[in-house]
């Protein structure tokens, strides 16, 4: 067979991390909808151990995440992280593990689902390996812990560089840094002086700061004020759950990780709701809009927007919806209609 022909792939293998609670219900969704899509993803399912793999020190095994190495792509639904004690959370071991060092979160009104606002479209661009969230944290005495906020030059100029990118090839027009450099002078200063460095390579893209509680002040009163937002780690993770409740909550809007060389982890922000697991109630729609997100990534452009069209329908109509949206669908019913809508 001649090298044309056999680089022809026929199918493309991603990693799946279904995860815990109600995460294999709504992995189930997602299988079913590729399926009923004929998209060319054969997925490679991994599940979360038990015990501790001590090569990552979590319940993540080292199989796992070589197989997203390999694989270069995968999609992950939550993972249960503790509070203050136990293990180190999953969804830290994949990105640290992974290098997955921009994670990308956009928000945007689905129509037919009314919120308060009409018209959201924003893209959050997340630092997701350092800062706050660098797992450095000790007890000085008793009674006195310190906790060390990370920022690199390094990781700061590429989660800017992957912000300016997007808003590029995405013909977005403006891109905020947020920050709160007014008080963390050295940590979101050196931030902000490598977004400064690299908005100068994009002349065409409007650039601005904005401090962190007057950018949450305006995101609640006017949306559209914003556009592209970039930030270090924890203000990412604060800001992407206000901008999710703009539209209608966690359970709708999708995220996905880019790490070096290409690699893509899409994944639900949502936790693994507990409450409801094995019950057939979960809304499956963040982890599909996040699976969307993957195929854009895989040029499986098509696809995505035969998907991302049928959810949108599905929901526009109202006639199935999950409780969290006021409906009274169960998962299943849910996802036949949006396979029904393809
Ligand atoms: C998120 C989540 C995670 C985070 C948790 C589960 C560790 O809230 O992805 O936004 O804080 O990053
Ligand atoms: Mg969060």
């Amino acid at each position: 067979m001649s090298r044309a022909f056999s680089s022809v792939p026929t199918s493309i293998r991603a990693t799946l991390f279904p995860g815990d609670g109600i995460g294999p219900e709504i992995a189930q969704s997602v299988k079913q909808v590729f399926k009923a899509a004929d998209v060319p993803i054969e997925w490679e399912e991994h599940y979360v151990g038990d015990q501790i793999d001590p090569r990552t020190q979590s319940f993540l095994t080292w199989e796992s995440l070589e197989s997203v190495r390999q694989n270069r792509v995968g999609l992950k639904g939550p993972m249960a992280t503790p509070i203050g004690k136990g293990h180190r959370s999953l969804n830290l071991t994949l990105r640290k593990e992974l290098n997955l060092y921009a994670n990308v979160r956009p928000c945007y009104s689905l129509p037919g689902y009314k919120t308060r606002y009409d018209d959201v479209n924003l893209i959050t661009i997340r630092e997701n390996t350092e800062g706050e969230y660098s797992g450095l944290e000790h007890q000085v005495v008793r009674g006195v812990v310190e906790s060390l906020k990370i920022i690199t030059r390094q990781a700061s100029l590429r989660v800017a560089e992957y912000a300016f990118h997007y808003a590029k090839i995405h013909g977005r027009e403006r891109v905020s840094a947020i920050h709160k450099a007014n008080i963390m002078q050295k940590t979101d200063g050196l931030f902000l002086k490598c977004c400064r460095e690299v908005a100068e390579k994009y002349p065409e893209i409007i650039y601005e700061e904005v401090v962190i509680d007057n950018c949450c002040m305006m995101l609640v009163k006017n949306p559209a004020l914003f556009d592209v937002l970039v930030m270090p780690n924890l203000y990412g993770d604060i800001i992407s759950d206000l901008c999710a409740g703009l539209i209608g909550g966690l359970g709708l809007t999708p995220s996905l990780n880019i790490g070096e060389g290409g690699i893509a982890l899409a994944e639900a922000v949502h936790g693994s709701a507990p409450d409801i697991a094995g019950k057939n109630l979960a809304n499956p729609t963040a982890l599909l809009l996040s699976a969307v997100t993957m195929l854009h990534h895989l040029n499986l452009h098509d696809k995505a927007d035969q998907i991302h069209d049928a959810i949108l329908n599905t929901i526009a109509e109202g006639k199935y919806r999950t409780a969290d949206l006021g409906g009274h669908s169960s998962t299943t019913d849910f996802t036949k209609a949006i396979c029904d809508h393809l």
